[in-house]
């Protein structure tokens, strides 16, 4: 068990990168699976949470190997996984576990899927039971809400799923399992979610109609396997672009981060609480936009978050919250109930935190009232067991006065292995990464 140890109040400045986006790390590897011939990638993220996407399929028999950051996969085609010997275990990877499902809903075959406490505490039915629709049988608990689940799929039929959320796992499960089915399948959504499938399935030569949140998919369709690199990921880069942007002197840029409009909405939010954000080195990677994003630091007006912009900027809740509790007056989220129902439940793990450093919280139903600009003060807090929470705490600590010890935080290594070393980086003496037992 591990705990970090930060101190408050200086400027952050300095260029770096971040790891690879962890949502297309994942598609990289279910896509490279299924597709035929090799698919070669660069910048993977090598956080547990893509790990335990590549051991998933290693143990449905697909070769990859790995070279630091390089993945190489030997694509067995849509049909060419094999039953594995034991049960698959996502770990905390709630991506990993929904959107093998769609896949593993095409497969002649048994699998048996768990993952850890959290993740088996986390909802399933929003993918289970339209892969169910589609003719997959699962069963788990509560009706096959909760893993341990046991999926055996086959041919399946088309169907049109309307989702009542807007959900980038639950549409990739559905459009993943539509390869397998005869005829179209259709997902709607009320809001689009980031569509890092729909843009990566047309690299690999799958066609897609999209109009507006519908995506259709002509089952039976052969990917071809791909060579590319992947973005950093702006959800890494948030915890310190958000960083940046409160704390004063501060001036910090993050290269090569990928800027699909599905994923930037937090730093449009930021803008519009007035902070100087830079976007320059527009470049399309192929089938994903990147730039470079600076971000300096200002005084900025309280962030208003509402329903619309919540599937663009779930991910970024932690670090913007603890952005409205030092921005002056009444920051409010809305909408974001989904947060209930991540790695922790983020609305009520983000009000204890902030409270206990100081700052004046109210839980919502499906967000957070902040007040914001009473100054935050060093104190323990907890990250959960929750990777984004723990982050966030860290950033919280760089804006508090005195010390903040953040315990719990092994789960960093979830999708942020480096995190440390990076904000060591750009805020030099600031921050110590301790295991317990050396105490
Ligand atoms: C993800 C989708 C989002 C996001 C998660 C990654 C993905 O979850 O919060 O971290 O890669 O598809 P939901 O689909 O539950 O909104």
């Amino acid at each position: 068990m591990s705990l970090i140890r930060v101190k408050g109040k200086s400027p952050l400045k300095g260029a770096f990168s971040v790891p690879g986006d962890k949502s297309i790390s994942h598609r990289a590897v279910m896509l490279g699976a299924i597709a035929n011939g090799l698919t070669k990638v660069n910048g993977f993220a090598t956080g547990e949470d893509c790990m335990n996407t590549v051991k998933a399929f290693q143990s449905l028999g697909v070769d990859i190997n790995k070279l630091k950051t390089k993945l190489i996969i030997q694509g067995r085609g849509l049909h060419g996984l094999n039953k594995p010997e034991r049960a698959i275990d996502a770990g905390n990877s709630g991506t990993t576990m929904r959107i093998l499902l769609g896949i593993l809903a095409g497969q002649p075959f048994q699998t048996c899927l768990t993952g850890d406490e959290s993740l088996k505490r986390r909802p399933m039915r929003r993918v289970t039971e339209p892969l169910m629709k589609m003719g997959a049988k699962i069963s788990g608990r509560d009706g096959a809400n909760f893993a341990p689940l046991t999926i055996e799929g086959g041919a399946l039929h088309p169907i049109h799923h309307i989702s009542p959320i807007p959900s980038a796992q639950v549409k990739s499960a559905i459009l993943l399992a539509g390869l397998y089915a005869d005829g179209k399948t259709l997902i709607s959504e009320p809001l689009l979610s980031r569509d890092h499938t729909e843009r990566m399935l047309h690299f690999f030569g799958a066609e897609l109609s999209i109009d507006e949140q519908t995506t259709a998919i002509k089952g039976r369709q052969e990917l071809e396997g791909k060579k590319f690199n992947i973005p950093g990921d702006i959800s890494a880069a948030c915890f310190f672009l958000t960083a940046a942007a409160i704390s004063p002197n501060s001036n910090i840029k993050v290269t090569g981060v990928g800027v699909n409009p599905t994923r930037t909405r937090f730093l449009n939010i930021l803008e519009r609480a007035g902070a100087k954000i830079t976007l320059s080195q527009p470049k399309e990677e192929l089938f994903e936009p990147t730039a470079d994003v600076t971000v300096e630091g200002s005084e900025l007006k309280p962030l208003k978050i509402g329903p619309d912009d919540i599937p663009n900027l779930l991910d970024e809740i932690p670090a913007l919250a603890v952005a409205g509790a030092v921005i002056k007056g009444e920051s409010i989220i809305r909408g974001a109930a989904e947060l209930r129902v991540k790695e922790s439940d983020r609305i009520k793990t983000l009000a204890i935190n902030l409270t206990r450093l100081g700052a004046d919280v109210k839980e919502l139903k499906d967000g957070l009232l902040i007040r914001g600009g009473k100054p935050l003060k060093g104190c323990e807090v907890d990250s959960f067991g929750d990777h984004r929470i723990a982050m966030a705490m860290v950033i919280a600590g760089l804006t508090a006065e005195g010390e903040t010890t953040i315990l719990n935080t092994d789960c960093i290594n979830t999708s942020f292995p480096g995190f440390i070393d990076t904000i060591e980086m750009i805020a030099p003496g600031a921050a110590s990464w301790r295991e317990k037992m050396d105490l």
